[in-house]
């Protein structure tokens, strides 16, 4: 890949040399737009085009996502109406993957596009420096493509991680762990878009990469993966943190990066005390146990984290806390059964993390990140720094209320002092 060249334009003038790069099944790998421009709600979260050869010829195919679902549609080559009323939708960035270069455009103003190009072949002497690393792409037009994988299995990561074997084949017994990976990258993705997008997460440069800290990083999946899903495929420069409790963690880490050979490094220690040389820009806590998702939230918070992406464990805290309190009535009705009051407490714990992540002055969803059959664990946390002023009253007053009822005191409340 060369050095990426960025330039501002009109964002009319930007889409519309985006639209003919678009109508082109010879150039087009792929292509995604997300996020929202500010003040506007579009009626599609997220949008993937790809061409695909059907009996009936090359179709564009466009795959549009709201909070729910997926819908997919093909539409002939030539027949450019689907993509114009797309082009018309107010996403916040577009990614555009070519056979010769990829582009990001970022919707900087109402009528400003940022458009960042990279080609993949350098030219002349550059080519010559790129080597036998220069990238060639092929435009896939396989129709019955498993959905598109962001790190395919054979990556070096998941082998050095021992989630695929020597050969590249995933293990049977760690799809499930492959998945939730893949999923979480595929939300990481989207939301350092949207936070970009939105002016809230700086653009990271060589010198300034962007600051990823993993709290509760285990076995580094997640780090590792984050690492060369942004640097490898995004072109993003970005440093990552892992930190956990258990030595060996880190020891087992340690070793994996110098394999891999990234830079990357591992903090043995407790998430509420760890001490980072420099404020992260994205925490990231993938099921850290019990309420230690508490102390990644708080800490996230403490160092105003641009982004924070946190997948919740097990819910002990909450839910004993529940058995050991009369319940308010006329709720009991649920409590009575244990799982019934299992599930309200797992439901209580996030609706009121997410509550005090917007008390803090974050703009916080609560998404299914990946299919409960990969694991019931799949809820998560999205939280991007608003920065702006909080409109606390209500929502403290909110907060206040249910813990009161039902006489709980929530760790991440504790923490953050409220
Ligand atoms: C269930 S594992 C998840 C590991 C990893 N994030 C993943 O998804 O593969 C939870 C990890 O959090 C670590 N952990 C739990 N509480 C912690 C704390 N308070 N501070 C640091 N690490 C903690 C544990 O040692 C463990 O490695």
């Amino acid at each position: 890949m060369s050095e990426p060249t960025t330039i501002s334009e009109p964002l009319l003038r930007a889409l519309n040399r985006m639209r003919s790069v678009l109508l082109d099944p010879e150039q087009l790998v792929k292509a995604v737009a997300s996020g929202r421009q500010r003040g506007t709600q579009p009626a599609w979260r997220r949008a993937e085009l790809r061409y695909v050869d059907l009996k009936s010829g090359t179709h564009l195919q466009i795959t549009t996502y709201d909070d729910t679902q997926a819908f997919t549609a093909n539409h002939p080559v030539g027949d450019a109406s689907a993509l114009d009323d797309l082009l018309e939708v107010p996403f916040a960035s577009w990614h555009v993957d070519t056979v010769a270069e990829r582009q990001e455009l970022l919707v900087t103003k109402p009528t400003t596009a940022r458009v960042t190009t990279t080609l993949r072949q350098a030219q002349g002497a550059d080519a010559a420096a790129v080597g036998a690393g220069a990238e060639s792409v092929e435009v896939s037009r396989s129709h019955d493509q498993a959905k598109e994988r962001l790190l395919p299995e054979d990556d070096p990561v998941f082998v050095e991680l021992g989630l695929s074997d020597k050969d590249g084949r995933l293990k049977p017994s760690r799809q499930a762990k492959y998945r939730q990976v893949e999923e979480f990258l595929r939300h990481l993705a989207t939301s350092i878009d949207d936070a970009r997008a939105k002016g809230q997460l700086r653009a990271p440069s060589a010198e300034e990469p962007l600051r990823i800290v993993d709290l509760g990083c285990g076995n580094g999946y997640l780090t590792f993966a984050a690492q060369r899903y942004l640097t490898e495929v995004r072109g993003l420069p970005v440093v990552v943190t892992g930190v956990d409790v258990k030595e060996q963690s880190a020891r087992h880490n340690t070793d994996v990066a110098a394999r891999l050979g990234v830079s990357a490094e591992f903090v043995v220690g407790s998430i509420d005390g760890v001490v980072l040389d420099q404020r992260p820009d994205v925490v990231l806590a993938l099921h850290a146990c019990d309420t230690a998702t508490d102390d990644a939230l708080a800490r996230a918070i403490g160092w105003e984290a641009p982004l924070v992406l946190a997948a919740p464990c097990c819910h002990h805290d909450i839910a004993a806390q529940l058995r050991r309190t009369p319940t308010p009535s006329p709720y009991a009705m649920v409590t009575r059964h244990g799982i019934l009051r299992e599930r309200l407490a797992d439901t209580l714990t996030d609706a009121i993390r997410a509550s005090l992540l917007r008390m803090s002055g974050y703009k916080v969803d609560v998404v299914q990140f990946v299919e409960s059959q990969h694991t019931p664990r799949n809820t998560l946390l999205r939280a991007i720094r608003s920065g702006g002023a909080v409109k606390g009253g209500s929502v403290k007053k909110e907060y206040d209320e249910l813990i009161a009822g039902w006489g709980i005191r929530p760790k991440l409340g504790e923490l953050l002092g409220l």
